[in-house]
């Protein structure tokens, strides 16, 4: 058990809330502390109840929250109080657990894990998401104009290091957006690695190009420079790596070496936001870098992408082409076939308050990775992901270990009982039905796949999780 913040008083945390609060500031305390719920107290900390976000989405859709904004008319208003919710003393078996003094005065909160269900990966909206959210909505601004559009676009592209942001509805359409915009088309050859989301072989074919598979490196877990020259043909047109769970791949030799041969670089950087290589953000590297801000990933806006380009040129047709291939200078004038891939104000609104957001994002990611190697360290074989050499700066996008090929179902069962997800690795693109033709021997890949789990990455996890999660391994490997 998890003792947050003891040594705040309890009216100050983002765990308890006066009687005289507003909805909105219950509403953002919940939001804030990662529990969905806080404790309601009187003046002299006298418990009061519990209230969570579900109680305040029925009391926001029936309009009592709006209408009769403050807690005190809630509590004092019985048939209010009803539509508030189940505002409750049951305390008992619940996330968020008060300490109470003998004369029932909240003294401190505990935040118990220990029965929760926890998935994966889950996004962590704060008050700076939700307001900003709102501004966007009350706007009136929620498609794709309205200035958060421009501000996020300026502000990941500044984090970045890059010149233009061109922001898009996903990271799959930011990679074919990049491929179109680059004339990447029929007869020409694309190289992708074998280990990677479906999204980046599927770009390839949507322009009707090659894709050239090639194996990942065993202690990269991405494409190295050796493994491109290798694949390299004269069709050879782009070359896309994808820096894997927050590996960078070797980007700066690979654009050295695209560069040299006038062949494209598109970094498919989905699940590496902050991850650097040789000192530069990875993102900087690529003639259009395409990034992913999927509910799941390290910068999120629910579904949305970006791409980046240094290139003045490139970054017009891409705005075009994301804009159904329309002149900026000319209403309604097509210049191409172009595409509707745009990303709406309200997206982006919570995108630039996660991005605010990002350094703590990613320290808490590596702590929970650090914490997970401390508690899984010594059990039988469990291996981690190689160190890398210094140049590579990686950044914890889901934590990850490998187990035994044979052990891995039985792993995942057993967590799946104690309540908590895991994921396998992606399955290799050559052994997918769609991409067979394609297929290449990539024994790395091959072995990565049947031995690498992801353990659940998120605000939700704490020492408590990972010792849940120790306890499965232990078990089944032990
Ligand atoms: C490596 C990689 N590339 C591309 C994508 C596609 O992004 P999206 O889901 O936003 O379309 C993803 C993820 O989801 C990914 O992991």
């Amino acid at each position: 058990m998890s003792l947050a913040e003891p040594e705040v008083m309890p009216g100050t945390t983002p765990f308890v809330c006066n009687r005289s609060e507003s909805v909105l500031s219950v509403i953002e305390k919940c939001l804030d502390n990662g529990v969905g719920s806080c404790l309601i107290v009187e003046d002299d900390q006298r418990l009061i109840g519990r209230i969570t976000l579900d109680d305040i989405r029925d009391a926001l859709l029936d309009g009592t929250a709006i209408t009769d904004p403050s807690l005190e008319w809630h509590l004092t208003n019985a048939g209010a109080l009803a539509s508030l919710g189940r505002l409750r003393n049951d305390v008992d078996h619940q996330l968020l657990q008060p300490v109470l003094d003998g004369g029932g005065r909240l003294v401190s909160v505990r935040v118990d894990r220990s029965a929760q269900a926890v998935q994966i990966a889950m996004p962590h909206m704060t008050r700076h998401e939700f307001r900003s959210m709102l501004d966007a909505f009350i706007s009136s601004w929620i498609s794709s104009r309205g200035p958060y559009v421009q501000k996020f676009e300026k502000d990941f592209s500044d984090f970045i290091g890059a010149r233009h942001g061109i922001a898009v509805s996903n990271g799959t359409v930011a990679l074919h957006l990049a491929l179109v915009a680059l004339g990447v088309g029929p007869g020409d050859e694309v190289i992708v690695p074998d280990l990677t989301f479906a999204a980046t072989i599927n770009a390839v074919l949507y322009c009707g190009a090659t894709p050239v598979i090639v194996d990942v490196d065993p202690q990269a877990w991405c494409m190295t420079r050796p493994l491109v020259e290798a694949a390299c043909t004269e069709r050879t047109r782009a070359i896309i790596p994808v820096h894997l769970y927050g590996r960078p791949a070797e980007i700066g030799p690979i654009a050295e070496f695209a560069n040299r041969r006038g062949i494209a670089v598109i970094e498919d950087c989905a699940e590496a936001h902050g991850a650097r290589y040789g000192g530069r953000p990875v993102g900087q590297f690529g003639d259009v870098s395409c990034f992913s801000f999927y509910a799941n990933k390290i910068v999120t806006t629910g579904e949305g992408g970006m791409c980046l380009t240094p290139d003045d040129d490139l970054a017009l047709s891409l705005r075009m082409l994301r804009d159904h291939g329309m002149s900026p200078d000319r209403s309604y004038w097509h210049e191409r076939v172009g595409y509707n891939y745009r990303i709406t104000n309200l997206q982006a609104a919570i995108g630039q308050s996660q991005l605010w957001r990002i350094d703590e994002v990613l320290q808490r990611n590596a702590g929970i990775a650090g914490l997970y190697r401390e508690a899984l360290m010594g059990i039988p074989g469990v291996r981690f992901p190689p160190d890398l050499p210094d140049e590579y700066e990686s950044v914890v996008w889901l934590a990850c270990v490998q187990v035994p090929a044979d052990k891995r179902l039985p792993l995942m069962q057993a967590a799946r009982e104690a309540k908590v997800e895991t994921r396998p690795f992606f399955h290799p693109l050559s052994s997918l039905p769609p991409y067979r033709l394609y297929a290449r021997s990539c024994p790395t890949s091959r072995e990565l796949s049947a031995t690498g789990i992801n353990l659940p990455t998120s605000k939700a996890v704490d020492e408590q999780v990972v010792e849940r999660v120790a306890r499965v391994f232990r078990d089944v490997l032990g």
